[in-house]
């Protein structure tokens, strides 16, 4: 039987820190783009940022912020759902569920959690540890058929749809077993300063990472400073990892291919190309900084659109979390 029914969309992004250039060309810009055609659910994923330590004023503010910069963005609250996690008791309870249905060996593989253990030696915490449960919780509470992410989630997907498998297995067809959608351009942005590891907020070198909020100087300075090789040829290449990386920002952003990005640039230097990247990184986050400001100047509207949210995502999360209950055998 055909239906009109949209498909459906889920993702969530972390309230901590200013968000990058890896968050918009890796997951944002496809939030944007998938709204119109799919029914998206979209939250800033407040629980999971305290599985490192924040201070209470700054995380609040990330909030605000983040909420902020996806309206921004152009994400549009009346025909999507954009909520913060924790509003939603029903992630924290499905999470505890999963955890009993996931194992100590599969999460003990996960590369994040080996990264930030050792990146936060000090606060190895069991949140930490259980952290692709609650993902697994946000993302299967709302059924949805894609998760639109960049490549570092990818193995965080994959132990959800792991999750949702054996889940049915046991009990029948509780959960829709989403796909990934990871764009072919901008799914791996690296740091400016080590193209070998990813372009992340929590980088202590703040030329390595270029904020969706940095002014245009501090873009264009953070490009020209962009560490390259020696070659000196705008090409694709095995061992050129930063000029890779640039290839990869400016196609996701222009629509251009490498080849014809290595034809624009043909007889000219890194320094003509640098710049040239950082503008247009620059222009294209212009008007979403300036509608950023209107929106983090009226708090009051912020807080009516996530609550609005909360409420309709409240609504689909709680009848897959009955429906669970009820599975498991306890009584409602
Ligand atoms: P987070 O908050 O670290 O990042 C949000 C999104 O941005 C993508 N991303 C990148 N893409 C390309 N290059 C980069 N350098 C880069 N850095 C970040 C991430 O892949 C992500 O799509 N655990 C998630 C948040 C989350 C979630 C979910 C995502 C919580 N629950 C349910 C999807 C579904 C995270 O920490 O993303």
């Amino acid at each position: 039987m055909q239906t009109n029914e949209k498909k459906k969309v889920l993702s969530c992004i972390q309230p901590s820190g200013m968000l990058t250039l890896g968050n918009y060309l890796g997951a944002l810009i496809n939030w944007k783009n998938m709204q119109n055609e799919f029914d998206c659910t979209y939250a800033v994923a407040d629980l999971h940022a305290i599985t490192v330590r924040q201070e209470p004023a700054k995380l609040r503010q990330q909030i605000y912020s983040t909420c902020a910069l996806l309206l921004a963005l152009g994400i549009d609250p009346a025909n999507n759902t954009l909520f913060v996690q924790s509003h939603v008791a029903a992630h924290s309870q499905l999470a505890w569920l999963l955890s009993c249905y996931t194992q100590f060996g599969e999460l003990s593989r996960m590369t994040q959690f080996k990264e930030k253990s050792l990146k936060h030696a000090d606060n190895i915490n069991a949140g930490l540890f259980s952290y692709p449960v609650l993902m697994a919780a946000d993302i299967l509470l709302y059924q949805p058929d894609l998760v639109p992410v960049g490549a570092d989630q990818k193995q965080h997907l994959e132990i959800a749809r792991d999750i949702a498998v054996r889940f049915n297995g046991i009990y029948g067809n509780v959960f829709t077993v989403p796909e990934p959608y990871i764009a072919k351009t901008g799914a791996r942005v690296m740091s400016l300063q080590d193209p070998s590891k990813k372009m992340s907020k929590s980088d202590e070198n703040i030329n390595s990472w270029v904020a969706m909020l940095d002014s245009k100087d501090d873009i264009i300075r953070k490009f020209k400073r962009a560490v390259t090789d020696s070659e000196a040829k705008v090409c694709i290449g095995e061992n050129k990892l930063g000029i890779n990386n640039l290839i990869g920002i400016y196609s996701a952003i222009t629509g251009k291919s490498a080849q014809d990005i290595t034809n624009e640039f043909e007889g000219k230097g890194y320094g003509d190309f640098k710049i040239t990247v950082g503008e247009a990184v620059a222009e294209e986050l212009r008007p979403i900084q300036e509608k950023y400001n209107t929106f983090i100047a009226d708090k009051k509207q912020l807080e009516d659109i996530y609550k609005e949210g909360a409420v309709k995502a409240e609504y689909t999360a709680r009848r897959t979390l009955s429906k669970v209950m009820k599975k498991v055998g306890f009584v409602l």
